[in-house]
Parts: structure tokens; C-alpha cells; sequence
């Protein structure tokens, strides 16, 4: 059955030869990723998408990756995600709306101090614009700590959308952990905007469902199981989880530690479960061993993008139709390009 897939999907491609170039997160399953023409983090692809000069751009990824690789394109490029369904949990933690209401609440608590809201690259363009209107910027995981530098050359104080735990992680790498709070505006029991700008790194309260539930237990087992092996996890994880691991990075640098690892090493790996299962497959000569034992560590967004999807949107693009367009508003897509923009430049 496969087999046969991937020869539709071969076909498909061979006709549509230039128009269309194929990007896949590596977080996608083993049947999307071999048929991608560049396979990387959010950032590396949102880097191809801004060379790619094909008509087409199917995105293996989820949505948010889709609007970026819109935003980033030109105007006469389509992008295309194989399954309207692969939305991102984290980025829907943070919506535009309930953004902008929290902001006038901190802004008008932090009265003389300029603050500089940063988000996630893991958000919907509405936010990224807001950010952008506001002299913010997009991060990814790769580049966090520099976008918060930048911030902090701008203004006084950083927002930071929604991950709380990429948050916190950036805030130790610079040394400011003692000046970062928390913050969920609509928890009753929770501090409210007047005690959270005393500090200077506000969290918003979003997180990954898939990294956030890396333990502790989980380092600690694998010690035990492997006790040769090195722990790597991704900054998503929770502070405590990164603090038991011998290395915290984004997940390019999760790739290249594995690139770089001596043969017979071991290396536990804490991230998406398929990331895990492509670098035991791309370097057999390493020990690649997943830090979550039988845990299914799977994220069901990038899941969406079944294999089933690709062929169809590839053949229907070869009868002239397509399907599946991710398009950003106008409105949106000038401000949401500038904190891309911004990101890409530091
Ligand atoms: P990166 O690709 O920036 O490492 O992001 C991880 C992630 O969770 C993507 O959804
Ligand atoms: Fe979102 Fe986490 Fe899945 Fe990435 S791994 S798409 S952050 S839920």
C-alpha cells in the first residue's frame, strides 16, 4: 500500500517538476519527510521558504508554520498544508484578542517603562503582527535569546508569547531567571499586572503539550537504563527537566549533536517522538535512545499531515486544482512580515 502511494506521490511530483517544492518539519512522519525537499526546524524552513522560488510550496508542518511560509513568499507563491487540521495547541494559547486585552492592562501598570512583546514563531500571524505594531518580534528556539537582547536594547521589559517554558529557559541562559514572573491574566488566585511588571520578563501561561510532559523521572530512568548515555532535551521543556539534561537545544542543535556524536555514543533524546525515530534512522552508527521510554511523546498537530493528504493535494494541483491554500490576510500579512523580519535580520 506504500509502495503504491509513494509512486502516485512520485508521479505526482515528476509532473509537477519546478512548480513545487516540498518543506517538512522534523517533527513529520518518516513517509513526509521523504518526499520533503528541505527538512528542518521552523526557523530553517522559514528560511527556504523565503529562497524557494517554486509556485507551490506544500508544507509539511502546521499551520502556523504555513502562514509564515505565506507571509515570508511572495505574492505570486501559494503555499499549501496537506491537512486544514494540523493546528498547533500552543499557538491557539495565545490569541490575538485576549493578547490585546492583557496588554493594555500591563502597559498601563508599567506606566513610564516601555515593554516589548516577543513571540514564539509557535503563533498565529494576528499575534505576530500585534507583536510587530508594538516593536516586538517572532523568535524561534534557535534564536530566543538574541530576540530577547534585541528587546532589551528597545524597551524596558519583554512579554513573552505564549510558551512560558521557552521562556523561563531563555530568561537562565541570560542570567535573568531572579527577574521573570509568570503570568495568567484571567486566573483569580494569580498576580495581577501591577505585581507581575515589577519584573522584567513576563511569561504568558501557554505551553507544548508534547514537551511539557518530559519528567525528571524520565532523565533519571535513562541514566539508570543507559548510563552511558548524554541527555539532550528542547528548550520547551519544563526548567526542571532542562536542568537534569547534560544539554537543552533548539531542535537544529538536537540534529547537529547527533551529526557530530562519535560512533557508539548514546545520546537520549527529549522531544517530538518522530524527530527521535529519524535521527536513530539517519545515523546508526550513534545510540539514539528516546528519553521518554514507552511514553508516547507524538505530537498529534504535526500528525495531521497524513501521507494520504500529500498524494491528494499533489494530484489535485496536477489537475489544476488547488486545494488546501493557507493565505494570511493583507491586513495582518505587512506587520506579521515585519517581526519575521526583525527575527531574521538579528
Ligand atoms: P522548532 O522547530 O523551532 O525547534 O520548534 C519546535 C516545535 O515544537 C515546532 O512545533
Ligand atoms: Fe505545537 Fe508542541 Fe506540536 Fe510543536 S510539538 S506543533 S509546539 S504541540
Amino acid at each position: 500500500e506504500e509502495a503504491e502511494r509513494t509512486a502516485r506521490i512520485e508521479a505526482a511530483l515528476e509532473e509537477l517538476g519546478d512548480d513545487v517544492v516540498i518543506l517538512g518539519h522534523n517533527y513529520q512522519r518518516r513517509e513526509i519527510v521523504e518526499h520533503a525537499d528541505f527538512v528542518g526546524d521552523s526557523y530553517q524552513l522559514s528560511k527556504e521558504a523565503a529562497n524557494a522560488d517554486a509556485e507551490y510550496v506544500i508544507f509539511g508542518g502546521v499551520t502556523f508554520m504555513a502562514e509564515s511560509a505565506d507571509i515570508i513568499t511572495d505574492d505570486d507563491q501559494t503555499v499549501i498544508l496537506p491537512s486544514m487540521e494540523a493546528s498547533c495547541p500552543m499557538a491557539g494559547m495565545a490569541e490575538a484578542l485576549q493578547v490585546d486585552a492583557a496588554w493594555a492592562e500591563i502597559t498601563d501598570a508599567a506606566s513610564d517603562d516601555d515593554i516589548v512583546p516577543i513571540t514564539y514563531m509557535n503563533s498565529y500571524a494576528d499575534l505576530k503582527a500585534f507583536c510587530a505594531s508594538h516593536g516586538g518580534l517572532v523568535c524561534t528556539s534557535s534564536n530566543a535569546h538574541k530576540a530577547f537582547e534585541y528587546a532589551f536594547e528597545k524597551g524596558d521589559k519583554v512579554l513573552f508569547l505564549p510558551d512560558k517554558h521557552l521562556g523561563e529557559n531563555t530568561a537562565h541562559r541570560l542570567g535573568m531567571a531572579d527577574e521573570t514572573v509568570e503570568w495568567d491574566p484571567w486566573d483569580p488566585d494569580g498576580k495581577d499586572a501591577e505585581e507581575v511588571v515589577d519584573n522584567d520578563i513576563v511569561l504568558w501561561n501557554g505551553y507544548c503539550q508534547v514537551h511539557e510532559r518530559f519528567r525528571t523521572d524520565h532523565v533519571k530512568e535513562v541514566r539508570e537504563t543507559h548510563p552511558d548515555a548524554k541527555v539532550i532535551v528542547h528548550p520547551e521543556c519544563r526548567r526542571e527537566v532542562v536542568e537534569a539534561a547534560d544539554k537543552a537545544g533548539s531542535t537544529a542543535t538536537i540534529c547537529e549533536t547527533v551529526e557530530n556524536a562519535d560512533p557508539g555514543d548514546t545520546w537520549a533524546i527529549g522531544t517530538e517522538i518522530h524527530l527521535t525515530n529519524h535521527l536513530q534512522r539517519w545515523h546508526p552508527e550513534v545510540n539514539v535512545v528516546p528519553l521518554c521510554g514507552d511514553a508516547c511523546m507524538d505530537c498529534n498537530a504535526m500528525r495531521q499531515i497524513d501521507p494520504n493528504y500529500l498524494t491528494w493535494v499533489l494530484e489535485e494541483l496536477c489537475a489544476g486544482r488547488e486545494r488546501n491554500v493557507i493565505e494570511v490576510a493583507p491586513e495582518e500579512k505587512e506587520m506579521a512580515g515585519l517581526a519575521l523580519e526583525r527575527m531574521l535580520e538579528i
